[in-house]
């Protein structure tokens, strides 16, 4: 009895072993496993047997079952795996295939306009830094001297979260940011001075027209230190426009204006000239202007910002400034209405948008 279960043990084997496919291997499982399998049937036999003997077969056919079992498991998984390999030999992806631009996105004049803001900013120095859409009064307000009740709040009317039952108080009150000038608040206290930071976002403000959306992005830029002086911040914004809008001879005009978290304040200006009826940004060839565009607020950081952050304005100083991203696409692609960047049409990401492969850099200028 032993030998034949031994005798039956080696030709199943075989038939594992010789099983080419998963499909081979399947056929042996059911022709031994399955309800009319060879072991199937023998273990029906048990049942007529004397209980001794039942004991004894039945022990070594249970045994034998239990052993074929694992080895079509086995021959299983090496099936699979060498079918795998086979497919990973076979099947090769052409990564030379060329692009088929009809099929290509396009990227956002938003990402475009960030991109080459940081390649001009990174050459100079400055570092990138973050801040969370969802602010806090003190941090938008409060800390850049905006004390509650100011009127100049009122230029930043926002969107205001419901209170936070944890977080009592006026200070706490959870807004989505007005501008990015709150990430300086939060760098200078998280961080030991000197500072050269720029930081890029989505800004908030409830307007809506042709130069205003709900939602928009600023560029913030900040550098405290111990000599820093209004120069600096002069040098800086020139060089800064100059190459962003690729006209090295760019007119360039500081105006006073205010802004609570500075003194002083300006507002920077390019210079154009007209041409066939519409402005054009950079002079005329005498450097005489037609018009003046404004792009950016700027200005000396005010040394109560600086107390709120924990800074001695006897010791440091230095000078913020901000801008709006689309702005700043709108006035060098000559994109007419701030809406339209928001309204996810095709035909305009198609016309404004740029080719991943051909996108203008700060060395190639607007045509790559
Ligand atoms: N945060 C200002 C605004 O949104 C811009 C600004 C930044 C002005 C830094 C001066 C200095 O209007």
């Amino acid at each position: 009895m032993t030998n034949d279960i031994q005798a039956l043990k080696t030709e199943i084997t075989g038939q594992i072993g010789g099983a080419k496919d998963l499909k081979a291997l399947d056929d042996v499982r059911v022709n031994v496993l399955g309800k009319k399998g060879r072991i199937t049937d023998l273990m029906k036999t048990l049942g007529g047997m004397d209980p001794e003997e039942r004991k004894t077969k039945g022990q070594a056919l249970n045994a034998l079952k239990d052993e074929i079992a694992a080895l079509i498991k086995r021959q299983e998984s090496a099936l699979k795996k060498q079918e795998l390999d086979g497919r990973l030999a076979t099947e090769t992806i052409d990564i030379s295939l060329s692009p088929r631009p009809e099929v290509m996105g396009h990227i956002h004049p938003i990402s475009q306009t960030i991109e080459e803001l940081t390649a001009i900013f990174a050459d100079m120095g400055f570092s990138v830094a973050e801040g969370p859409d969802i602010e806090d009064d003190f941090h938008n307000f409060t800390a850049l001297n905006f004390p509650p009740g100011h009127p100049a709040r009122e230029m930043q009317d926002t969107f205001f979260l419901p209170d936070d039952p944890e977080e009592q108080g006026e200070y706490a009150k959870k807004l989505l940011r007005t501008h990015t000038s709150a990430v300086q608040i939060r760098h200078m206290q998280g961080n030991k001075p000197p500072h050269k930071i720029i930081c890029f976002g989505r800004t908030y403000r409830s307007d809506y027209d042709m130069t205003h959306t709900p939602m928009f992005h600023q560029m913030e830029g900040l550098v405290i230190d111990k000599a820093t002086h209004m120069g600096h911040l002069k040098g800086c914004l020139m060089d800064f426009v100059r190459a962003y809008f690729g006209i090295d001879d760019l007119p360039v005009r500081f105006r006073p204006s205010f802004f609570p978290f500075v003194e002083p304040g300006a507002e920077v200006d390019i210079g154009c000239s007209r041409k066939e009826g519409g402005l054009r940004l950079g002079g005329n060839k005498d450097g005489s202007v037609d018009g003046w565009m404004e792009i950016l607020g700027c200005g000396m950081v005010h040394p109560k910002v600086l107390m709120n952050c924990g800074l001695d304005p006897d010791e440091y100083q230095g000078f913020a400034f901000g801008m709006g991203i689309e702005r700043m696409a709108m006035l060098k692609y000559g994109i007419p209405d701030l809406r339209t960047f928001y309204e996810s049409d095709l035909r305009w990401l198609r016309h404004y948008g740029f080719s991943p492969l051909e996108r203008p850099n700060n060395a190639t200028g607007v045509k790559a």
